[in-house]
């Protein structure tokens, strides 16, 4: 697809295969591969009713010389795991789920775009046992699902340095399950996006509960200077982000100093008048942020653009993703 035709929105077009497995009696059944569509699921689902549910994102790439690699699919799978369990639904194996997300990307292989597109792999795990009385009591009987999706920009607009409204009062999330991606986070954090982009015209919301800065309704927020990143240091209240994870670990390598800590809102609008600040994340890579909104006033972040940190940053991670640096890390792997 040429650069100056409209690309579809992120999410909106799916790969034609997909895997599926069900557990029931205690042990998840083989997997097998469909053609993407409904999937039939009872209206007394737990799910449905009691929104036991986790899913995860990430991406394959597709190098230059065609061959297709997908990054830190282990690290997702773990973060999976680690949101059935902490949900009480029945944890995915880990070499079943990564067989399933192999098998579809081998499958799909020829739709996943060039550069800067990628397929995004969705997994999907939710409980399906047929009981509405099950307020508090665990699904045993679930489905997994892995679905890929050939995607472009996710923010439109693409580079433009983003607006952000800084919300002090509402949370994205129950404190304990800030760090599961779970749909209810996300049901959460609606209502007060909606309400300020109709407001003050931002993209996002940067939930700071109390003052103390957390993240957006779907990104990892950092704070970036010449030699020095400062973010919010891996507790219960937010997603452990793969990607943050992995541009503080080339930070550090490229001499950065990286502080891990809670910090509150005066401290960010005094960085932000000389520094930068960016939404991390498997969508947004790095995504300058040009301007906060706090309390109906507008505080522009650095020269109001996309600072040289977060370029920088984001094309180094990008270079490893795509093959164009080499990956010391050991976060690639081919399929
Ligand atoms: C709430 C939230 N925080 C952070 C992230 C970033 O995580 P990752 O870098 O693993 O994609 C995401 C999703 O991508 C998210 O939904």
């Amino acid at each position: 697809m040429s650069t100056t035709q409209p690309r579809p929105a992120f999410g909106t077009v799916l790969a034609d295969q997909m895997a599926i497995a069900t557990y029931r009696d205690g042990r998840w059944g083989a997997h097998e591969l469909r053609r993407t569509g409904a999937i039939d699921i009872h209206p007394a689902a737990h799910v449905l009713h009691y929104a036991s549910e986790c899913f995860e994102g990430f991406k394959a790439y597709r190098w230059a010389d065609g061959s297709i690699h997908v990054f830190r699919m282990d690290k997702h799978i773990e973060r999976m795991r680690q949101s059935a369990r902490l949900l009480a639904l029945p944890e995915p194996d880990a070499d079943q789920l990564a067989a399933m997300v192999l098998t579809v990307i081998d499958r799909v292989r020829d739709q996943v775009p060039e550069p800067p597109g990628a397929l995004y792999l969705r997994p999907l795990l939710f409980g399906t046992t047929e009981n509405i009385g099950a307020a508090s009591a665990p699904a045993s009987e679930a489905t997994l699902i892995v679905l890929a999706s050939p995607v472009w920009d996710y923010f439109a607009g693409g580079a433009k340095p983003l607006r952000i409204y800084v919300e002090d009062e509402k949370h994205r999330t129950a404190s304990h399950l800030g760090m599961v991606k779970t749909g209810g986070n996300y049901a959460a954090a609606m209502g007060p996006t909606l309400a300020a982009r109709d407001r003050y015209r931002v993209d996002q919301v940067l939930f700071c509960p109390g003052g103390a800065v957390q993240e957006t309704g779907a990104a990892n927020f950092l704070l970036l200077r010449e030699g020095h990143i400062l973010t919010r240091g891996l507790d219960s209240t937010f997603l452990h982000g793969v990607t943050r994870d992995s541009l503080l670990t080339m930070a550090r390598d490229m001499g950065f100093r990286t502080e891990e800590r809670v910090f509150h809102i005066p401290e960010m609008l005094e960085w932000v008048q000389t520094g930068e600040a960016a939404l991390s994340g498997t969508a947004a890579v790095l995504a300058g942020v040009g301007t906060l909104v706090y309390r109906d006033q507008e505080h522009r972040v650095g020269d109001g653009g996309i600072g040289p940190v977060t370029r920088r940053l984001r094309a180094a991670l990008v270079a490893i993703q795509n093959g164009e640096a080499p990956d010391r890390y050991g976060w690639t792997r081919k399929v």
